[in-house]
């Protein structure tokens, strides 16, 4: 680390994620600059397995996060003195590599006797639109998608999130990663499932849109997997037949529940100005582009985070961090003895649903 101190004005917070399969550390400001970021994938370690096995993640965070700090110090010719607060995940997600990065954020905090942030994962998702774009304001309807969750929520500002839909049993990128492995695309699927639907003909295999038409807001997606494994199993398609036809039947889901939610909720509030997508599955182009066109319809800006702040990082993290001492300069950090939560839902007061919320 640098031994020369750098006199900003500017709020920089150093953002630690570890809560899955990514380690990744950030240097963010409060002006949305990253000024230094590295993000150390562990695909390698748990392709083998065909999924994220915890054990093998938390031991690769542990061999990694310190000396990732210590780089992106170096690259970003900083010391720990120019650093204002120490922003880390501290759930949900699995539980011993959130561990190891909060227990680090503490470390660092203590040490360098800044106020440590603990912060949401979810929440680092759900703000790290406004990181990429600084015209993004609050309320903003959200749909955040990813290998975890999948929810629409009603970003009303920093910590106010309110749950409209999430899933009743899997996520939407769950659903991407099995059925990769149904096609043998292998891990992480969505981007395999992504390549090879672009081959494909999303008529060719019909699935169902489950809870599609549905009272209900929330989302489903363990039936249309069940789905994919039978006509994958009944020898009938092509695998390309069955990617492309996964990836259109979740995207008619996910846009006859965003409509639902977009009728339900000017029923009695003003309508949101911006559509906004998060999380890993905002990845994908064919969910991106659907999105734009609901947006267009509804007369919504569409904001979706350029792709490297879609999936886990730690730019988000610390942006999240930003947002929280912007809202409350004062802030004189979360209480050291913090406790890592495998499970924190954003909205507290969302009713619990079956099955959901049960991964990071
Ligand atoms: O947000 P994220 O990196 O991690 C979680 O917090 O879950 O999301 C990872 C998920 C995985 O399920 C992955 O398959 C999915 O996002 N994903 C995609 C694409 N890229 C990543 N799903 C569909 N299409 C993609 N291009
Ligand atoms: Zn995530």
């Amino acid at each position: 680390m640098a031994l020369v101190s750098h006199n900003s004005e500017t709020r920089i917070v150093l953002g630690i994620e570890s809560s899955c399969d990514e380690t990744a550390v950030a240097l963010v400001d409060a002006n949305r600059t990253i000024i230094a970021q590295r993000i150390a994938s562990q695909e390698k370690e748990h392709a083998p397995y065909g999924g994220v096995v915890p054990e093998i993640a938390a031991r690769a965070h542990a061999e990694r996060l310190a000396p990732m700090i210590e780089a992106v110090m170096q690259d970003a010719d900083m010391a720990l003195a120019d650093v204002h607060a120490i922003a880390a995940t501290a759930g949900p997600g699995l539980i011993g590599g959130v561990m190891v990065g909060l227990v680090s954020g503490k470390a660092l905090a203590m040490a360098a006797d800044k106020p440590l942030i603990a912060i949401n994962h979810l929440e680092g998702h759900a703000l790290s639109p406004r990181l990429a774009d600084g015209e993004l304001a609050f309320p903003y309807l959200l749909l955040l998608v990813s290998g975890g969750h999948c929810q629409i929520l009603s970003v009303e500002g920093v910590g106010q999130y309110r749950r409209l839909a999430t899933t009743i049993d899997d996520a939407l990128g769950e659903a991407f990663d099995k059925t990769a492995k149904i096609l043998g695309l292998g891990y992480p699927g969505g981007p395999a499932v992504e390549k090879l639907a672009r081959e494909g003909d999303a008529k060719k295999v019909p699935l169902p849109r489950p809870l599609k038409g549905s009272k209900e807001p929330h989302f489903s997606f363990a039936g249309l997997k069940s789905a994919v494994l039978r006509a994958h199993n009944s020898g009938d398609h092509a695998p390309a037949d069955i990617a492309a036809s996964f990836q259109q039947a979740s995207i008619d889901c996910l846009i006859d529940r965003l409509s639902k939610a977009i009728k339900d909720y000017t029923r009695d509030h003003p309508p949101f100005p911006a559509l906004v997508v998060a999380g890993g599955v905002a990845a994908n182009q064919g969910v991106r582009g659907a999105l734009e066109g609901l947006a267009a319809q509804h007369n919504m800006r569409f904001v979706a985070p350029p792709m490297a702040l879609c999936t886990d990082n730690a730019a988000m993290i610390g942006w999240a961090g930003c947002e929280r001492l912007a809202q409350d300069p004062d802030f004189a950090g979360d209480p050291l003895d913090i406790k890592a939560r495998p499970r924190w839902p954003l909205d507290p007061n969302a009713e619990a649903v079956r099955g959901a919320g049960v991964k990071a």
